[in-house]
């Protein structure tokens, strides 16, 4: 057996999200987010569902922890609800709320976890879009202010921090596509909050940095390869403008210090003296979430000309629902070395499926997700065989949960979520990545 290709310090963990777990919605002095309002507008998700409960997060994360110390990981990706620990996003803060999250990483720190905090995972404070929310440049600010108070309040104990998660996706389908909060079609929004997320970055950066003695800080990109899909000649220019959308607007920015061409000519009304200065400041790490390819076509009924195509017919999916391309994820973690220069951490992987639930004898067999996952860990040992500078690897997600638009019709989680009485079951594959986990251990202390 070929040995492995993995760091000593090689670092697997699980991720998970606030909204997408914590439940208690209206307890504590919890504010509304802009998900509360999206899950009660029509169409908006949907089952109709909500996180109101989610996977009782809030009041399980105990047993939550002793379900990450069984899986052997070192690391848990969660993230901080702004709306729970400023329910009006700015001023008042909630001692309630700040002490769940104190609660949390000192369990995570006295099982031997390391605490990876995310500062937004997409769920602002419902108060600060009444203000215009991230359209508002002032927006950066109010972020600024929120990451002051996370990096007083807990950086005597976490250092691994990610300002953001997923940029692109939350920006894209909340300003321009209308399949996340808060649901706005509109160019100049869409361009509007691009750059003021990045301007929050910056800043975040900056916080982080000045507040936290030994932070080691990221930001947590999605990137995936963005193919034409096959037929018509315009649908190349089609995804070399989606590629810019999803993979470039953030990143390139704030690594590189330019926005890719296209999005340049479009955002330059927005731009102000020294503002690429304030985006592109120095961090850490790079964080990716990866979970296919994605097919670009031609639309010219949509904000900015693209719509989403359809992988070619035929391509290998092993029964999990969408195309399975391990050699794109090489292939991305290889150009991610080259273009950026940082350590890379996959900060989620994963796979989706609805038919998850309990056999006669109380079993969750999971077989589909134990194949992609097994493709998917393959591919990163090329990749780093081949040069990828590739640090750990964070599987989305540790609990079935909320699945934003697609409410609770996809279970993500190694662990199976009964979302009428909260009971946590391993599935398969949770067993599977203990192993895969445990393994690489056995292997470490023998080399
Ligand atoms: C990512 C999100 C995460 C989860 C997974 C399935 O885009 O970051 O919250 O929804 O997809």
């Amino acid at each position: 057996m070929p040995t492995s290709p993995l760091r000593r310090d090689f670092l697997w963990g699980v991720s998970t999200s606030a909204y997408q777990v914590e439940g208690a919605a209206h307890e504590d002095g919890r504010g509304p987010s802009i998900w509360d309002t999206r899950c009660r507008t029509k169409g908006g998700v949907v089952d109709g569902s909500n996180g109101d409960v989610a996977a009782d997060h809030y009041h399980r994360y105990a047993e939550d922890i002793a379900l990450m110390k069984d899986l052997g990981v070192g690391a848990y990706r969660f993230s901080v609800a702004w709306p729970r620990v400023l329910p009006r996003g700015r001023d008042v803060v909630n001692e309630a709320g700040l002490d769940f999250y104190d609660r949390l990483i000192d369990g995570l720190l006295a099982a031997g976890i390391e605490p990876w905090l995310t500062l937004y995972h997409w769920d602002l404070p419902q108060a600060l879009e009444d203000q215009g929310g991230w359209t508002n440049r002032d927006c950066a600010g109010w972020f600024a202010d929120y990451a002051v108070l996370v990096a007083r309040r807990y950086g005597d104990r976490v250092k691994r921090f990610a300002t953001f998660n997923e940029f692109s996706v939350f920006t894209l389908f909340g300003y321009a596509i209308n399949w996340a909060a808060p649901g706005v079609t509109d160019g100049p929004s869409h361009l509007r909050a691009i750059h003021h997320v990045n301007l929050a970055h910056g800043a975040g950066v900056d916080v982080l940095r000045s507040l936290v003695p030994g932070a080691l800080i990221g930001a947590i990109h999605n990137r995936q390869q963005v193919l034409p899909e096959h037929g018509r000649p315009e649908n190349e220019e089609a995804a070399a403008l989606l590629d810019e959308h999803w993979n470039l607007a953030f990143p390139d920015p704030q690594i590189l210090g330019y926005y890719p061409p296209r999005l340049a000519r479009a955002i330059e009304p927005y731009v102000q003296a020294g503002d690429m200065a304030r985006i592109c400041r120095p961090t850490d790490w790079f964080g990716l979430n990866h979970y296919g390819p994605i097919f670009a076509k031609a639309d010219p009924d949509t904000t900015w000309g693209f719509g989403w195509g359809e992988a070619p017919s035929g391509s290998p999916d092993y029964g999990v629902g969408w195309p399975v391309f391990p050699d794109a994820f090489r292939d991305e973690l290889l150009r991610l070395t080259r273009r950026y220069r940082l350590p890379v951490y996959i900060t989620e992987n994963g796979c989706g499926g609805s038919e998850d639930a309990p056999d006669a004898t109380g079993q969750v067999n999971d077989p589909h997700r134990i194949t992609y996952l097994r493709l998917y860990n393959q591919a990163m040992m090329d990749a780093i065989r081949g040069g990828g500078d590739v640090r750990g690897y964070f599987v989305w997600s540790l609990l079935d949960n909320f699945e934003w638009g697609s409410g609770y019709t996809q279970r993500f989680g190694l662990v199976h979520v009964d979302f009428a009485t909260g009971q946590r079951t391993p599935k398969a594959s949770a067993r599977w990545y203990a192993e895969r986990i445990r393994a690489q251990k056995e292997e470490r202390t023998r080399a």
